[in-house]
This record gives C-alpha cells, structure tokens and sequence, in this order.
C-alpha cells in the first residue's frame, strides 16, 4: 500500500508552480458535454477526480483526447446514455454535475449518488430544490438522483444555504432553460465565477456570478469553446501553509492573488511575512507563529478546504487559537492523529480549541480525507523525526505530484509501498 515517508525538519524553500482548480475543473468538464461541439479545456489538474470523471464520462460516448498532462479535447455530440452510474464515479462527489448539465440540455439525467469525503452529512437538498424550481421531477431511486422535465422553465430560486454545488448545479441546468432564472444567495466561490465564464464563452447568457444574485437567461445551443481553467486556491493555500509552518521560504506561482486574500490575512496575522505580485505570492516565515481565530466560511470568508491546513499552523503557534468550522459538521476527524504527533486540540461540537506546542514529533498516522490529509503531511514535514501518512489515495484526488512539489521545496518526502523502501528511505535520510 502506498504511502508517504517523511522526515521532517526541513524549512521549505523556493518556487512552486500551481495547477488548475479541481474544484473548477469538474463542473467544466460536466458543462462540456452541453454542446455537440468540440470543446478545448486548458489548465485541467491530473488528479484522480478528474480522471474517473472523464473516464465515466468516455463510459456513455463522450470522445475524450487527451492533448498533453493539462489538456483535453471532449466531444459530446455521441453521448449513448444519460444513466451514469460507474463503480468509480461514486466516489467522487462531482458525479452530479452531470445531472445539472443532463438536465439542461437532455432534460432527462440519472446519476448515482454522490461520495466524495466523508466530511460530515452532505445534503442535495438545495440541488433538488432547484431543479424543481425549474420544472423537473426529482426522484431518488435504485441508489441513482432522476431527474427529467418536458420543458425546463426560469424562476426565482432563494437558496435556503449557501452551496457551491447546488449553485453550480442550477445554473447549469437555468443555461438552457427558457427565460429568465434568478438564484439568489448565491455560492461566490472564484469556481462558481470560473464555471460561468466557460458557459458564457460557450454562448450562455450569465450575469451576476462572483456576486450573491446570478441572473441566467436561458439559450436554445451552446456551441464549442476553447478554455483555460483557473489556477487552484487551495493547492496555492497548502502551499503557503507549508512554507509558515517549516519556518521557510515558499512562492507560489500562477495563482490568482484575489482568490487568496483570506489565506493571506491569516498568515499575515500569525507572524509570517507575505509579498504579493502580479500571479504569485511568496510567504516568508522566521519566527514562531502568533495565535489567531478563525472561522470558517462560504468565499470570500475564509475556506473550509483550508480549515485543517491553518489548525497545524496554529497548534505550533504561541497561545491559544479557536477553530470554528461553520461549514462542515464533521471536519476535525483529523485532529486524533495530529494529537499523536504531540498536538494540543479539544474539539468541542464544531470548534476546536488549540493549545500551541513547540513541536511535533514524527509518527505513523493515516489521511481521514483529502484536505486533512495534505494538513497531515505539512505537520510531518515540521515534525522531529520520521512520519508515514497511510492513506494517500485521499490526497492524491485533488493534489498533482504533491510529494514531488514537496521535494523540489527541500522536504524529504517519498512514495514507499513496502516496508523496505520505507527503511532505504531511513538510510538515505538518516
Ligand atoms: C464544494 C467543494 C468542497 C468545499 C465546499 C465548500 C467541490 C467539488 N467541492 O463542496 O471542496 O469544501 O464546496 O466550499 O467543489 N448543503 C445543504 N444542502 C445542499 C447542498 C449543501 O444543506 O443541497 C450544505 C452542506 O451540507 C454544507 C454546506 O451546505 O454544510 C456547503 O456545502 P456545498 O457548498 O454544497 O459544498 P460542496 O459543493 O459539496
């Protein structure tokens, strides 16, 4: 099995260069198969999300070429199925992106239903909801989200949470339909802007996106594009989190330094020097961190996917910090395996209360989950002594090359799958 042995200790130190949001990927990917066209797609991170949904994706017609690491041709004009229910898609949560452009443009789709972490219960609610709004009958049966309508029709939707998928899900499926669609407390997530971009360069009429009110008038066709997706914010994030807590040095490139502002903030608040230019950021760290609170929050609060990245700053910090997650219900599972690196966190319910420690000491430890798990690894690296991670299939869903972008930072970090590489890792570290 693999996993990552490290040693940690290193300060991390120089450049890395950011791939495309995943989280902006997915949605793109599904929206392509709303036009017969061909559609061009840039900047696609090469992460396991990304490649099950292409391939369930290829499972009913859609011609998928992939043009290098980062790019791909995708054509759905021979789509022979609007049932997705592919073993691998259900671990994904983004299967049901494909319902929202289904719908749209089919108005019919059946997909599985979604996995993705276990970060607490995950309602669709909010997707059912606005899909209905538009006319379509909703039904969940045999383990699959139905969906179909004779005529999909605009309308008032309020969303009754802030969601980046049910946002992402409706205006989709309003793209296509006839008249006008107002969603209202709208998700503003830089994804949710990125995503009506790709739909506007493919003919779609989208105004508002980025701001709480989106405004969709509904088109006949959307025709073929060429598109390149934004950089990822919480790759970026993880990042700058890396260099803060190994006491580094660590410029992030190709970023969208907007997009970060909330990640900025807190690092400037817990001590750590940060200098901002056109499309990268270098953060700086020299001293022991501050503490601080933080909530988190939907964009441009600060980001849930980050939540576990700044609890492993703040848990080496001076003093005392509260966490409060306010989006997930269940995101602080992590925290039992960073205790036994020598962290000091109580959780109560939703906030976790964060004694700062001088260090941590290296142990063998298991990613819960695909944020918490790359949180784990930055405590390794910042760690006395030598850690595995178990589990590292979680990380490598929305992370590309992590170790490797590690490494080229001065970590020593490898992928192992035996105890014996494990041990020549030790020899050639030790
Ligand atoms: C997306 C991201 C995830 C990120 C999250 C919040 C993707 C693939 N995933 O997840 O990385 O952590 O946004 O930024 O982009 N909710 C409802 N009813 C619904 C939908 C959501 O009550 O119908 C609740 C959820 O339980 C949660 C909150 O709303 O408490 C936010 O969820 P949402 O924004 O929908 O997250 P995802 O789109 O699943």
């Amino acid at each position: 099995m693999e996993q990552y042995a490290i040693k940690g200790g290193n300060p991390l130190v120089g450049d890395v260069e950011i791939g495309g949001a995943k989280n902006a990927a997915l949605p793109i990917l599904a929206a392509s198969t709303m036009t017969d066209e061909t559609v061009y797609i840039e900047n696609m991170p090469d992460v396991r999300d990304i490649n099950v949904l292409l391939q369930a994706m290829q499972g009913i017609g859609v011609m998928v070429k992939r043009t290098g690491r980062h790019g791909a041709v995708l054509n759905a004009g021979n789509i022979n199925s609007l049932v997705v229910e592919d073993e691998g898609i259900k671990k994904i949560r983004a299967s049901y992106y494909l319902l929202g452009a289904f719908l749209g443009k089919y108005k019919h789709a059946e997909v599985t239903l979604p996995g993705g972490c276990d970060i607490g219960f995950r309602a669709i609610d909010q997707h059912i909801k606005g899909f209905r709004a538009l006319g379509a009958r909703v039904v969940i049966e045999h383990g699959l989200i139905k969906a179909d309508a004779q005529r999909l029709v605009g309308s008032h939707i309020y969303m009754d949470v802030v969601s980046v998928g049910a946002t992402i899900n409706v205006m989709m499926a309003a793209t296509m339909a006839e008249g006008m669609t107002i969603i209202e407390n709208a998700a503003k997530e830089p994804h949710v802007v990125d995503l009506a971009n790709f739909l506007s360069s493919m003919g779609a009429n989208i105004k508002g996106a980025g701001t709480d009110v989106i405004r969709i008038r509904g088109v006949q066709k959307l025709h073929g594009t060429e598109y390149t997706i934004i950089p990822d914010q919480i790759e970026a994030g993880t990042f700058m989190f890396a260099g803060a807590v190994t006491k580094g040095d660590v410029t992030v490139k190709n970023v969208i330094p907007k997009h970060l502002e909330s990640i900025t903030a807190k690092l400037l608040e817990i001590g750590c020097q940060v200098e901002e230019a056109d499309d990268c950021i270098r953060v700086v760290a020299t001293r022991t961190l501050e503490h601080t609170h933080v909530k988190t929050l939907p964009y441009p609060g600060f980001p849930t996917d980050m939540q576990p990245q700044i609890t492993v700053a703040l848990a080496l910090s001076k003093g005392t910090s509260i966490v409060t997650e306010s989006v997930f219900e269940n995101r602080f599972k992590y925290v039992d395996e960073l205790t036994r690196m020598g962290a000091s966190i109580k959780v109560e319910g939703n906030t976790a209360i964060i004694t700062g420690v001088e260090k941590y000491t290296g142990a063998s430890i298991s990613a819960p989950d695909l944020r918490a798990g790359a949180a784990l690894v930055l405590a390794a690296l910042t760690a006395e002594g030598y850690s595995t991670v178990d589990d590292v299939r979680y990380i490598q869903r929305g992370y590309e090359d992590f170790h490797l972008k590690l490494q080229a930072l001065g970590a020593q970090i490898e992928l192992v799958e035996t105890e014996k590489d494990y041990q020549k890792f030790k020899l050639k570290t030790g």
